[in-house]
């Protein structure tokens, strides 16, 4: 459970500690009781590059992975982060700044245009490529339902996990 540390005097600004890894790093943030994941990512740890689109948990631009596992991080209690591994779109790329081969894949097959869709779509993308080294169209389709994107029309998204999946059979056989 978080830790409770402080509560004010009408009991409504209470804080807790939620001690947590977020690309690879520990932290102890203290959150209000009503932030959400997405608050703690964006607001305390300055992690921008999650996106804030409906808050409502319909379009996907706010998805990290959570002890492996898609979430919509505007969602997410903070304080049920408590103990939780957070991939965010931030811990993606290399430790030295390289992009990894799922966000280069994107920008190669067009996939990126506002942008804004695109971190919480790169992050279903690795939770997919993570599972199924070689999926269908129909099985991308799938994965990335929850996220959605304004410009592209999703044939060059689709084509960029395609282009992604080729590069990291590649890169590990
Ligand atoms: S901002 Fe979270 S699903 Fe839209
Ligand atoms: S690239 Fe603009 S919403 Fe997807």
């Amino acid at each position: 459970m978080p830790n409770k540390t402080a509560a004010g005097a009408s009991g409504a600004a209470e804080t807790i500690h939620v001690t947590l890894e977020v690309n690879g790093r520990e932290y102890s943030v203290p959150v209000r009781a009503d932030e959400r994941l997405l608050d703690l990512l964006r607001d305390r740890l300055s992690l921008m590059g999650t996106k804030e689109g409906c808050g409502i948990g319909e379009c996907g631009a706010c998805t990290v992975i959570m002890n492996g596992k898609t979430v919509n991080s505007c969602m997410v209690p903070a304080g049920s982060a408590q103990g939780a591994k957070i991939l965010t779109i931030e811990g993606v790329e290399s430790p030295s700044g390289e992009l990894h081969p799922i966000q280069q894949s994107y920008i190669d097959a067009g996939a990126v245009q506002c942008g804004f869709c695109t971190p919480g779509m790169i992050m279903s993308t690795y939770a997919l490529l993570a599972e199924n080294r070689k999926p269908s169209d129909e099985q991308i389709k799938e994965a990335l339902s929850g996220n959605l994107c304004r410009c592209t029309g999703y044939a060059q998204i689709i084509e960029a996990v395609h282009l992604a999946a080729g590069k990291l059979a590649a890169t590990k056989n």
